[in-house]
């Protein structure tokens, strides 16, 4: 059996594509409700947080994982990505009120010594830091753009999809920094050991992704 950790919320539907797609049994996890743990035909899914799924991987609990590139990044774990599901796209961005976006004006020096909300705060202080800023940071575990009408913070560094939750709070993008996406990923020990069991349902995520890329151009 293999066992796949797959995150909850919003990119658990772009999972389901996926897996779907590539011919993977689907049918109990799209009803999976509030359990964690779906066992389907040769497969067992864990739902995790999208922020421990990396964890789940590294720590052996899974042989697989969908994982956004976001956590992966934040996590600093060592993992094989074996594939970019180029599903789940978004951007890490600087974002905040407009007069915050004044300051900065492309001038990055115009936030040295702002408040920073994150959820991701490694990659912030990596990238702020590879700019020269020196900023500080605040860690929050989810509604970020609360922090600056709070006055919690000065800007937030966080993912922007549609960019409704930001406009929804008055806040702007400053600075897009790098792309994310939904990456398939295993981890390290697993792929020395265990790829003769795993290759086979890799190529078939692979073959579908990239079979939906060409319907989709
Ligand atoms: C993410 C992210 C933003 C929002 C961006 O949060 O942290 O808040 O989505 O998406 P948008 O650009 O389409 O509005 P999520 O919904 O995962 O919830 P969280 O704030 O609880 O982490």
């Amino acid at each position: 059996m293999l066992t796949f950790a797959l995150p909850t919320g919003r990119s658990l539907a772009y999972a389901i594509e996926i897996l779907s797609g590539a011919g993977l049994p689907v049918e109990k996890l799209k009803k999976a409700g509030r359990n964690l743990v779906i066992e389907e035909g040769s497969f067992r899914y864990l739902l995790s947080k999208p922020a421990d799924v990396p964890a789940m991987v590294y720590y052996g609990v899974a042989d697989l994982a969908l994982a956004g590139s976001d956590v992966i990044e934040e996590a600093e774990i060592a993992l094989t990505e074996l594939l970019d599901t180029e599903r789940g796209k978004c951007v890490m961005a600087v974002a905040g009120p407009a007069a915050i976006a004044e300051k900065f004006k492309g001038d990055i020096s115009g936030l040295m010594g702002l408040k920073v909300a994150t959820k991701y705060t490694r990659v912030a202080e990596k990238t702020f830091a590879s700019w020269g800023a020196q900023i500080k940071l605040l860690k929050l575990h989810g509604s970020v753009e609360l922090a600056p009408a709070l006055g919690l913070s000065d800007c937030i560094f966080d993912i922007v999809e549609t960019g409704s939750t930001l406009r929804a709070n008055g806040l702007i993008v400053i600075k897009e920094t790098s792309p994310v996406s939904l990456r398939l990923v295993a981890s390290r020990g697993a792929v020395q050991m265990n790829w003769t069991s795993m290759a086979e349902v890799v190529e078939s995520i692979e073959k579908y992704v990239k079979d939906s890329a060409k319907t989709i151009q």
